[in-house]
């Protein structure tokens, strides 16, 4: 049978697709690596169905590894005898702890079947909470900027981990970027803050991320702009 990998978009019940919502009613048991992954899977199926899994809080890569393997083992024969859901939020293969799942199952179970559902991720949502366009022929990048990282270079990035936003934003604009963050986006539990100011997201808060864009960057539309009266303006007259 079957392990699936189901991505539950970024903390709203009914941003899980149907797909996700159909996969998860049908298996026999769903683990959950975190409290708010659970807490969505629970809109949709009962609490006799949360399967029990223990992941300590730690960065050490020998205990986390041992974790995994213990994981892996827990939930290797409830995919073979049936189908198990394992569940993340956001999409599965977007910086996931479902990774390092199937990492896992492929060293030491190697005859489980997985199958990923993919979920709404904070790297789309973004662009709708945070009002953005990404308009045609425009790159995109994505990074992580865990205690206070600035990546630099490219254009336009996506920033995950954003947990010290004060020195995050410090880097950034010393490097030339505008930078707009987004908190507990689409979420149920906790308060939702879109801000350019990065002293309002002082305190630590996991979930979340930070769009910058290079200041002087010449966006260019691929379709027309329309000036005040309605009028289509040209590139030329527009510069
Ligand atoms: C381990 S990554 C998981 C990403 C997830 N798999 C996805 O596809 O969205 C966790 C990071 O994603 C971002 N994130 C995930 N969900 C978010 C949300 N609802 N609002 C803001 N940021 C979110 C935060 O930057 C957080 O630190």
């Amino acid at each position: 049978m079957t392990l699936y990998g189901i991505g539950l978009g970024p903390g709203q019940a009914d941003l899980v697709t149907v797909r996700g919502k159909t996969v998860l009613e049908s298996v026999d048991i769903v683990y959950s690596p975190g409290r708010l992954s659970r807490t969505v899977a629970l809109n949709h199926v009962p609490e006799s169905k949360i399967g029990d899994l223990d992941f300590p809080m730690t960065r050490d890569e020998e205990k986390l590894r041992a974790a995994w393997k213990t994981a892996a083992g827990e939930i290797a024969p409830q995919a073979r005898d049936g189908d198990a859901a394992f569940v993340t939020l956001g999409d599965p293969n977007v910086y996931s702890t479902f990774g390092h799942l199937r990492r896992t199952l492929d060293a030491f179970h190697p005859d489980v079947d997985v199958e990923i559902v993919p979920g709404v991720s904070a790297m789309t949502a973004f662009a709708t909470a945070l009002d953005v366009e990404i308009e045609a022929g425009a790159g995109l990048a994505l990074r992580e900027a865990a205690n206070g990282h600035a990546p630099t270079g490219p254009d336009r990035m996506i920033l995950f981990k954003v947990t010290d936003a004060p020195a995050t934003h410090d880097g950034l604009t010393a490097a030339g970027y505008d930078v707009t963050y987004g908190r507990r986006l689409y979420m149920e539990q906790g308060e939702t803050v879109i801000t350019d100011d990065p002293e309002e997201i002082d305190e630590r808060d996991y979930y979340t991320l930070a769009y910058a864009v290079k200041r002087d960057l010449d966006i260019e539309p691929a379709t027309a702009r329309f000036d005040e009266m309605g009028e289509t303006t040209s590139v030329e007259e527009r510069v």
